[in-house]
């Protein structure tokens, strides 16, 4: 198929010719993101292959139709970045990648916590300058304490079975409960029950109208006081500005991130030399009990291959009519 690739970065490209070679499909890579100011680079195209901050809405999706897109190939596993409904209404099939390596994903949040826990990135500073002092570096034993997690999806069951491992206790919330995790020691409680339990809290689960702003003044309030939160998932389950009052307050101890509402602006992007308009995120930045990372918890080698070879085989099951588990439907 003939495919316009949005958003690439060097190593999209890197991982997509190489598996190419065996799909060969017409691939031609954009660094501008998909969004309705750049749908004139759809114009040709039969497909158009995009990522999480490509914003297509209904009028991108007006709009690329018209160009004769027939099929929206998403290098990621959330969709919460496309009007499905809109899609649907215009005849354009959506594909995802529903599991590229939740491992990555999972191990991150993981590293996010020791991280904050340990603080090994100002160590890593530290014993560059000569200063071997252990002041202010004082951590905490995750052995024995006690982790909530929200959502035990793909992701959420692999971060579980981590902190099980390093002999934490742990508590989830889900509207399903997976019968596998109860078996290897996972506690189910109402979500309430799980902020108040836990000494960490992780957020495994997808950004929904439900889900929108679900850590907020009044549910931080329910949380422990210093409790570590850490979110991997989608920047718009947090109310960006209630955290920063929590983290003046103390009430919230540590806060590690990956992802973050205004993400689009900036992530997946060399600002280094650019002033950052962003208030809240500088100000978050200015906490020595924040950790943000830039949406690099899918970013491994495996992760990787696997979203490559799922994105070409989903544009070759669609090329030739192949039902598909990976094709995303609306829902209403
Ligand atoms: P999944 O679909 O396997 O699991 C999501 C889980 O959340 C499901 O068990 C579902 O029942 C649960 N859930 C839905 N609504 C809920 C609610 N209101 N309260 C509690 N649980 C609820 O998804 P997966 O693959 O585990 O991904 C989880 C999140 O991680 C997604 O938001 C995804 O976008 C994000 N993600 C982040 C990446 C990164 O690089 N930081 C990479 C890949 C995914």
């Amino acid at each position: 198929m003939n495919v316009a690739v949005f958003s690439t970065k060097t190593y999209d490209q890197e991982f997509f010719d190489r598996f190419n070679e065996t799909y060969r499909h017409s691939l031609t890579y954009f660094s501008a993101p998909l969004n309705r100011d750049t749908t004139n680079l759809t114009q040709g195209f039969d497909a158009v292959c995009a990522f999480v901050n490509d914003q297509i809405d209904r009028e991108t999706i007006e709009k690329i139709a018209a160009n004769g897109v027939k099929v929206i190939a998403l290098r990621s596993a959330g969709f919460n970045n496309v009007d499905v409904d809109a899609a649907q209404q215009r005849g354009i099939k959506l594909f995802r990648v529903p599991a590229y390596s939740p491992m990555a994903v999972a191990e991150h949040a993981v590293a996010l916590i020791l991280t904050l826990n340990r603080k090994t990135h100002k160590a890593f500073n530290r014993i560059r300058e000569n200063n071997f002092s252990l002041e202010k570096l004082l951590g905490f034993n995750l052995h024995g304490k006690a982790v909530g997690v929200i959502g035990t999806g793909q992701i959420g069951a692999a971060f579980c079975k981590i902190m099980l491992g390093f002999g934490c206790s742990v508590m989830a919330y889900d509207v399903f409960e997976s019968d596998q995790l109860k078996n290897q020691g996972v506690v189910y409680a109402p979500f309430d029950t799980v902020l108040q339990s836990s000494d960490i809290v992780s957020l495994h689960c997808p950004v929904t109208p439900e889900t929108h702003h679900l850590i907020n003044t009044a549910t931080i309030a329910k949380m422990q006081r210093g409790v570590m939160l850490i979110n991997t998932s989608r920047g718009a389950l947090i109310d960006t500005k209630d955290t920063i009052e929590a983290l003046k307050s103390g009430q919230l101890g540590y806060l590690g991130i990956d992802v973050y509402e205004q993400e689009e602006a900036l992530f997946f992007q060399d600002l280094s030399e650019s002033i950052i308009q962003d208030e809240l995120l500088t100000r978050l930045m200015a906490f020595p009990n924040v950790l943000v990372t830039a949406h690099q918890g899918f970013f491994t080698k495996e992760a990787l291959e696997q979203i490559a070879t799922t994105t070409l085989q989903n544009l070759t099951d669609f090329e030739t009519g192949q039902p598909s588990k990976n094709e995303v439907r609306a829902t209403g």
